[in-house]
């Protein structure tokens, strides 16, 4: 079994920018800025003979490479309930195109289709216990945050580990969008 998400992954210079964002939240467990990613589909623990189904009707996207900017932060969860700090990504009709295409390719790997909404962003940080003014600060402090426009020239199938020390992402195949 292998645990599998499908993400675009962002140049060196787009995450020196979300990891300059990653500080100020006491309590706060910060993404590792060499993971920092925009998921476009979380698949979960799949055999490995579908993981090669899932590689292989990835192959077959076909779609011209785009920009995309990142803009704003904000919270998942509210009150006690915050878990996440994100940054947000500006409305993008290609992104949604390649996330369909990413959702068909994936379902017809025979994954039951995703019934969440996509909600576009990208982790900063996970929260247990950050007090209330501190995320409300960052959000103010933030809300300015813009960056791009980010090249997306291609997206990543991912592995993800569960260790102690937290999640280990391995890329298992990247798909070149194309000129
Ligand atoms: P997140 O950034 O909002 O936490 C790898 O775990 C990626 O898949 C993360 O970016 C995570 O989104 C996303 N993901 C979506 N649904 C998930 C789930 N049920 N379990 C773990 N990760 C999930």
């Amino acid at each position: 079994m292998i645990r599998l998400f499908v993400a675009i992954d962002f140049p060196e210079t787009v995450r020196e920018r979300l990891a300059a964002l990653c500080a100020g939240v006491p309590g706060a467990r910060w993404v590792d800025p060499a993971n920092l990613h925009l998921t476009l589909r979380f698949i979960g623990e799949v055999a490995n003979p579908v993981a090669g189904d899932i590689d292989a009707a990835l192959s077959g996207i076909r779609m011209p490479r785009f920009g995309l900017w990142l803009r704003d932060v904000g919270i998942f969860g509210r009150g006690r309930g915050v878990r996440a700090l994100w940054a947000g990504v500006a409305e993008s009709a290609d992104l949604m195109r390649l996330q369909a295409k990413v959702e068909n390719a994936v379902c017809a790997a025979g994954i039951a289709r995703e019934t969440r909404k996509f909600t576009p962003h990208v982790t900063l940080a996970r929260l247990r216990g950050a007090s209330a003014p501190r995320l409300q600060r960052f959000v103010a402090e933030h809300a300015d945050f813009m960056a791009g426009p980010v090249p997306v020239e291609r997206f990543i199938l991912y592995s993800s580990f569960l260790s102690s020390s937290g999640a280990i992402h391995t890329p298992e195949a990247a798909y070149d969008l194309g000129e």
